[in-house]
This record gives structure tokens, C-alpha cells and sequence, in this order.
């Protein structure tokens, strides 16, 4: 597989070395730079999810790596499934946390982690990663123990729930978290920072984890061939997708599927307040305001860093970015939202409710509407029982690390504080 970097496409490089670098020069996002058209849709449609996902992820990687070891990599990493659950006649909900992290992050971090012990050769490697809530407990999770193998976990104090907290930093051994004393924007500052430092890079091996690694992108495509599967086939002309976006790494990876060729007629990005995308869409104008906090936490992103290769991808195709949908939902409208869902009869929590309801307010006559839920309803624990007046028994996962101490370390948002901690 060959990739360039979208802000200077003479810098090329292979899978390998797009894993193990992560960002580009100039931090430069990595691209493929041919997507293959798959013409055995249906056969594929067919197959369950690993052996499909072992085909999907073998044509866009290529012959580099060898297909015994990528099955490998993929029978390690998607270890959980991806139903479907009906809520009504033309609406579906793709459930993507039933991983051992309880969200859609598992699938990417996973196979990440997977891909970077492929890669990595005898290479001592760090991985720096910042988190709005989700990301961090999958990669923790997904490289926990791994030998030679460091990450550090950046996320902002107190701006993250409790739950989602407890179950990344209290893993210890090769995990190291700091609590910045700041908002995602800022985590992710600083570590664009540490990796535009050659020095440091260089020291410790920096690495990424976060939507920017190709690797974490390729491994969601696999799941939106899942949802098509799993629709009746008479279900499967007009599919709209509704993706719950921050990063929007979750609707890159959709959109790499459709351009795959798996039969999706339109996306729709659904944000929080922090709504830079569908203003931008509506106004042609990319104006970020400044973050503010909302019930989808892990949303809270005004600068949304895979943006750039949504529409890379769109011009590729030649597909106009006035076909994609999107709206922003205020917390208000979010409960609502998650109260409606509730009576529709599905329990969800807030991020999956913003893509519910979006879609269901843009979804059309003839249309089958996918939203994708993306966190387990319990990781938002505290907002589920308060807006529904339920109270919800913590899964097993979580309620094992809730009960251990954190052992995160503090930090304001300073860069040479960050890096004198990576060195020490
Ligand atoms: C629960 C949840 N939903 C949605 C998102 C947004 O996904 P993306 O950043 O790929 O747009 C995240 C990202 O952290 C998340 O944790």
C-alpha cells in the first residue's frame, strides 16, 4: 500500500511506514493513494465478518503484508461483534461498543496495535496519544503489556466522565496518563507539537494512536460492510448512514467503504454544538469557534483533524460535499433526542442519540437509516440515568476498574513541561 501525505503529496511512503510514523511532515495526514473499486460486493456481503474483514483490509494493504499475517492481526484484533439492532422499520442502530473497551474505538485500536507489533522490527517505540474520552481507554487497552511498547496518554482534566477515566488510568505497567489542565484542542496541540520535535521523535520513538494513524482508519471500514450485511437485502438500495463526528476519523472510514464500492447513498456528519463542519457546509466558510463542553464529551472537537481527508476523498471521487448531510444538535435537543429514542424503545446515550436524531430528521420516503452508537449507554452513566430517571447496572468491564485507584499525573498545557516528562 502506498500513502502520501496530503499536505506535501511528494512525501511517500508504504503501510509500514505510515503506522509507525503517523503524521506526515508539516503534520501532513497519510493517504492511500489508490482506494481499489470492489467488484464482488455481494460475495463479500456474504461472508461473516472476519473472514470479510480479512478480505477488505488484504485489498487496500496489498501484498506488503503477508496474508497469513494480516489474518492474523485481524482474528486478534476484532474479537467481539458489531450487531444490528432494528429500532423501527427503516431505522437501524450499528452497535459498536460490545469490545472489551465498550466502544467503536476497540475496532482501530486494536487492529493498530496489531499492525505496529507487525511493523515495528526490533524498534523501541512510544506511543503519545490524545483523547476526548474513548480513544484513550481502547488504545490502553489494545497495547496493554505489549513488549517495548510505551504510551502516554494525554486527556483534559476533568473534562472526560468519571467511568471513561477510570478505565485507562488505572491500568499502570507500559500506560502512563496525564490529566492536562486544558480542553481536547489543547492535548491535541500538544501532541502535534511533540511530534513536530525531531528531537524528541527521535529519542523516544514517537508514535501516534489517535483517528490520524491509517491503520486505526482502515480496521472502521471493516464495520460499515458489517451494517450492510446485516440489513434484509431487500433493505440495502438507499442506505443512509448518520455518524455521531468529532475527529471525523469514524466518517472517513465510511466513506473509504463506499468508495470500496459498498452500496451507501449518502452520509450525514452529526455534531455536538461544536458544529465547525455543518456551518462549514452550509456557509462554505471554515470558521472554528472555541470548544465548549456538551453531554457527547467525546465530540467536544472544533477543529476536527481528519477533515482534510473527507475531502480529499470527496474530491477524489468527484463527489460534491453538498451531498453530504450534517447538523448540530445542542445538549437540550440531545436529551430530547436520547428521550425519544428510549420511548422508540432503544437505549442509547448521547453521542448515538445526536446521530439518531439527525437521521431521522434528514432520512427520506424509500430510505433505510443506519446510525452508528458508539459508546456503550453505561460509559455516560451519569447523563443516561439523569435524563431518563433509569438507573443502569455498570457491565462487567466497567465496574472492575471503577473500583481501582487512578494513578493519572497533572499537567498544564506546556510543551516543555510534556517533554521533559517523555524524556525522564
Ligand atoms: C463515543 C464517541 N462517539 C463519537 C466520537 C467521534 O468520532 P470521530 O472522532 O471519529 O469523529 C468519539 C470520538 O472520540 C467517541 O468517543
Amino acid at each position: 500500500m502506498n500513502l502520501y501525505n496530503i499536505k506535501h503529496p511528494e512525501e511517500q511512503v508504504n503501510f509500514a511506514q505510515a503506522v509507525r510514523q503517523g503524521l506526515g511532515k508539516n503534520q501532513g495526514l497519510f493517504f492511500p493513494q489508490t482506494i481499489p473499486t470492489l467488484d464482488n460486493i455481494d460475495e463479500l456481503l456474504a461472508l461473516p465478518l472476519l473472514e470479510r474483514s480479512q478480505k477488505i483490509l488484504g485489498a487496500l494493504i496489498g501484498e506488503e503484508i503477508p496474508t497469513d499475517t494480516l489474518n492474523t492481526m485481524v482474528k486478534n484484533a476484532f474479537t467481539f461483534p458489531a450487531p444490528l439492532a432494528q429500532v423501527s422499520d427503516n431505522l437501524f442502530a450499528l452497535e459498536l461498543f460490545h469490545g472489551p473497551t465498550l466502544a467503536f474505538k476497540d475496532f482501530g485500536g486494536r487492529f493498530m496495535a496489531q499492525a505496529l507489533s507487525a511493523v515495528r522490527g526490533d524498534e523501541k517505540i512510544t506511543i503519545l496519544t490524545a483523547t476526548s474520552g474513548d480513544t484513550g481507554a481502547a488504545v490502553a487497552h489494545a497495547f496493554y503489556g505489549l513488549e517495548n511498547i510505551n504510551v502516554v496518554i494525554l486527556y483534559p482534566k476533568g473534562k472526560i466522565s468519571p467511568l471513561q477515566e477510570k478505565l485507562f488510568c488505572t491500568l499502570g505497567g507500559n500506560i502512563r496518563t496525564i490529566a492536562i489542565e486544558s480542553d481536547f484542542d489543547a492535548c491535541q496541540a500538544l501532541v502535534k507539537q511533540a511530534f513536530d520535535d525531531e528531537d524528541l521523535r527521535q529519542a523516544i520513538g514517537l508514535n501516534s494512536a489517535n483517528s490520524i494513524n491509517i491503520s486505526r482508519l482502515l480496521a472502521q471500514v471493516c464495520y460499515y460492510f458489517e451494517a450492510v450485511a446485516q440489513l434484509p437485502v431487500e433493505k440495502r438500495q438507499e442506505v443512509v448512514v448518520s455518524v455521531p463526528s468529532g475527529n471525523f476519523g469514524n466518517l472517513t472510514a465510511g466513506l473509504i467503504a463506499k468508495t470500496l464500492g459498498l452500496p451507501i447513498k449518502r452520509f450525514i456528519a452529526s455534531t455536538n454544538a461544536n458544529d465547525t463542519v455543518p456551518r462549514y457546509l452550509r456557509s462554505g466558510q471554515w470558521q472554528p469557534n472555541a470548544t465548549v463542553a456538551t453531554l457527547s464529551n467525546a465530540m467536544d472537537v472544533s477543529r476536527p483533524n481528519n477533515w482534510p481527508r473527507v475531502e480529499e476523498l470527496f474530491k477524489r471521487n468527484g463527489w460534491a460535499l453538498a451531498d453530504l448531510g450534517s447538523d448540530a444538535l445542542s445538549d437540550a435537543e440531545t436529551a430530547l433526542a436520547l428521550k425519544a429514542q428510549y420511548e422508540e424503545g432503544y437505549l442509547c446515550e448521547p453521542h448515538g442519540a445526536i446521530a439518531y436524531q439527525v437521521l431521522k430528521d434528514q432520512l427520506q420516503a424509500g430510505e433505510t437509516g443506519i446510525f452508528l452508537c458508539t459508546a456503550h449507554p453505561a460509559k455516560f452513566k451519569e447523563s443516561v440515568e439523569r435524563i431518563l430517571s433509569l438507573e443502569l447496572p455498570l457491565p462487567e468491564a466497567l465496574d472492575k476498574h471503577n473500583k481501582l485507584p487512578l494513578l493519572s499525573d497533572t499537567m498544564a498545557a506546556d510543551f516543555a513541561q510534556l517533554k521533559a516528562y517523555l524524556l525522564a
